[in-house]
């Protein structure tokens, strides 16, 4: 499957063509394919992040030094009810006494779930005690089904600090940190 961006309003959606005209702002606009293409670092959901980021920054402030970094949003952000990924563990609750990770976007307040907006995928990193960042993994979502939320089990305690990211196809992407 391809990813395409709005080349207007930075609308991203996930289909076999680019669609016409664009769900989000109505109008016939063109499509940049933001699909990551590099087996290696298995993008974000097969989503480019670095891509997508630098369209959106160079519609925003053209001329600018993009980095992923500038268009993540936090807790001061408008909306944030609605998006920030809320971390739960719950410790010794997994299999053979690891410790269960929950995350869930819209914990509190549902976030929208159509075919326009949605929340397309849950990443999660950890910070081990050494300081080494490993990937937690990621769970994709269709829209119109259920609840966001990605569930995994660590060993607590080789982790000194878990965060995570939640990309929503109308308003980007959000992050969350949880200290261990
Ligand atoms: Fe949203």
């Amino acid at each position: 499957m391809t990813y395409w961006m709005c080349d207007k309003c930075s609308f991203v959606i996930e289909l076999p063509q680019p669609p016409d005209p664009c769900p989000s702002c109505k109008m016939k606009c063109a499509f940049n394919d933001v699909t990551c293409y590099t087996p290696d670092c298995g993008g974000i959901g097969g989503l480019d992040s670095r891509l997508v980021a630098e369209r959106v920054m160079k519609k925003e402030k053209p001329g600018k030094v993009m980095h992923f970094s500038d268009i993540v949003k936090g807790s001061s952000s408008e909306g944030k009810e609605k998006h920030i990924p809320s971390i739960e563990m719950i410790k010794g609750q997994g299999k053979m006494g690891k410790d269960l990770v929950e995350i869930v976007v819209g914990r509190e307040v549902p976030h929208p779930n159509t075919l326009e907006h949605y929340i397309v995928w849950i990443q999660a990193f950890g910070v081990k005690k050494d300081g080494h960042v490993v990937d937690l993994g990621r769970e994709v979502f269709k829209p119109e089904k259920g609840k966001p939320v990605y569930a995994f089990e660590i060993d607590s305690s080789d982790f000194k600090h878990l965060f995570s990211f939640a990309y929503c196809t109308l308003h980007g992407v959000w992050e969350q940190h949880l200290e261990v």
